[in-house]
């Protein structure tokens, strides 16, 4: 079982001191940065795009994990991967060219992820785990930040975790949306191990690096 990682979702930093925050949550010891890239059509929502990928890479050498919730994913692949993203994941809800849309990620030297929504069952990947270097399983619908779990998916992570083991394929376990400390270990019980926190992180009232230091508590 691969060690867990934190994964911190900058859509709820403070863009007013982006820096500052991305500092204080990679000295808390986050492994990696969460970059929720939104286009208004996939997801009620807009949020951003290759500049702030490349803002970010300027402050941190920390992973850059970037979460595309947009359509038409394949035109903007190059840009995020030239802005400097070392992960890229995907949704495979309405794209039909999803197995090109992987194949593309990894001949940009980046490494491609899978992203499930709630109501996409886990048997959609058959064809596809193989080829991904981590598996996103959505705890909340996507779109916005701060949003309440929905522990109906954890059936679907330990879903996940068997036909990974059954096609022999290693890819990442990840969550995102809702998690803090009460619902992190629900999570890594199903199989997560990558774990993705914007709100718990960004907004706890005792500050990032107490916050950081409260998920890592709770995976035990
Ligand atoms: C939701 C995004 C998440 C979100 C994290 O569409 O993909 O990454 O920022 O959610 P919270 O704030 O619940 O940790
Ligand atoms: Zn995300």
């Amino acid at each position: 079982m691969p060690t867990p990682l934190i994964s911190a979702s900058i859509l709820s930093a403070n863009f007013a001191h982006l820096e500052a925050d991305l500092r204080q949550a990679e000295q808390a010891g986050v492994d990696w940065i969460h970059v929720d890239v939104m286009d208004g059509h996939f997801v009620p929502n807009i949020s951003m795009g290759p500049m702030i990928v490349e803002t970010c890479r300027a402050i941190t050498t920390l992973p850059l994990d970037v979460h595309l919730m947009i359509d038409n994913p394949d035109d903007f692949l190059d840009a995020f991967a030239a802005a400097g993203a070392n992960r890229i994941s995907v949704h495979i809800e309405g794209n039909p060219n999803i197995h090109r849309t992987l194949q593309k990620i990894r001949s940009l030297n980046c490494l491609p992820g899978i992203v499930l929504n709630p109501g996409t069952p886990a048997c959609t990947l058959q064809e596809v785990i193989g080829m991904v270097d981590l598996v996103l399983v959505m705890t909340v619908n996507p779109g916005y930040g701060g949003q309440a779990f929905l522990p109906d998916t954890l059936g679907k992570i330990s879903e996940i975790q068997r036909m990974s083991q059954k096609s022999q394929a290693s890819p990442w376990s990840q969550v995102d949306g809702g998690i803090t400390p009460r619902t992190l270990p629900l999570t890594y019980s199903a199989g997560a191990r990558v774990f993705v926190a914007g709100n718990a992180i960004f907004n706890h009232d005792d500050g990032i690096t107490a916050a950081v230091r409260a998920l890592k508590v709770s995976i035990g």
